[in-house]
């Protein structure tokens, strides 16, 4: 089974890869900007079978093909895709610089949607794409202070999923989304310092590692709040 994760080299992807590379069946080729960290991932795997793509998504609009050319040295077919790379700069609505606004909307939206159509040709029948929104982005939770525009960018994605569960339903390819809660990683201790998240790190990346390989046999087109509190 070949998967690959989009930001795993720290927090939940990292945790979902290391869960996953536990079965030597699987392969996966995790995604980050830092290099040193995602050598420490690909150590990790007792399988040997967690491949690093060290790629900054802010340029992939001029690099795609590049990295579906690393993708298809490795993979004929992608079983699973996990947008899980995101961004968040926590300010006030009137306080967000445009600059950041548009960033979070950009890693947050744009760079999974663009993924998504890359590895179109790759998908198969019974492929499943899983992608990361937020409690913020899902409809009807209490929003916090300084998250507009990254929960904004949240919505955007999981209606990306419902849209897009639909279009390739054809083609038997799934779409679904989760939208965590709190889970104690280093975005969430950079936007909430001190605080405490309810779930931890690799609490998520079990739940993710499981969805991921068994979700589509039971959702499609769905975005499901993973939250121990209803905020
Ligand atoms: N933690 C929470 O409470 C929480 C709640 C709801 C949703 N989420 C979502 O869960 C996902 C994982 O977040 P996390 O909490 O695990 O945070 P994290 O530990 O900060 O991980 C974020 C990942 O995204 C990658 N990334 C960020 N900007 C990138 C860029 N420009 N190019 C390439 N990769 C980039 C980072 O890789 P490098 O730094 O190596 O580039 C890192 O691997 C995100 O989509 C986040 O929005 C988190």
């Amino acid at each position: 089974m070949n998967i690959i994760i989009t930001g795993g080299s720290s927090g939940i992807g990292l945790e979902t890869a290391k869960v996953l590379s536990e079965n030597k069946e699987i392969n996966i080729i995790v995604t980050g900007r830092n290099e040193t960290a995602l050598k420490k991932v690909s150590d990790y795997s007792p399988y040997h079978n967690i491949i690093p793509l060290i790629t900054d998504f802010t340029t992939l609009a001029s690099n795609s093909e590049s990295i579906l050319k690393f993708v298809r040295k490795y993979f004929d077919k992608i079983d699973i895709l996990i947008n899980n790379a995101g961004y968040l700069y926590a300010r006030k609505f009137d306080e967000t610089d445009e600059k950041e606004a548009r960033l979070m909307m950009e890693i947050n939206f744009f760079v999974p949607a663009m993924l998504i159509r890359l590895f179109l040709p790759l998908f198969h029948r019974g492929s499943h794409i899983v992608n990361i929104s937020s409690m913020g982005g899902y409809q009807g939770s209490q929003k916090f202070p300084g998250l507009s525009y990254y929960s904004a960018s949240k919505a955007a994605i999981a209606c990306l999923t419902e849209c897009l569960a639909t279009e390739l339903i054809d083609r038997e390819i799934y779409v679904n989304c989760i939208a965590p809660g709190s889970v104690q990683t280093e975005m969430f201790d950079r936007a909430f310092p001190g605080q405490k998240a309810n779930l931890s790190a690799e609490e998520m990346g079990k739940f993710l590692a499981w969805f991921a390989i068994n979700g589509h046999r039971y959702f499609n087109g769905k975005i499901i709040p993973v939250a121990m509190v209803s905020p």
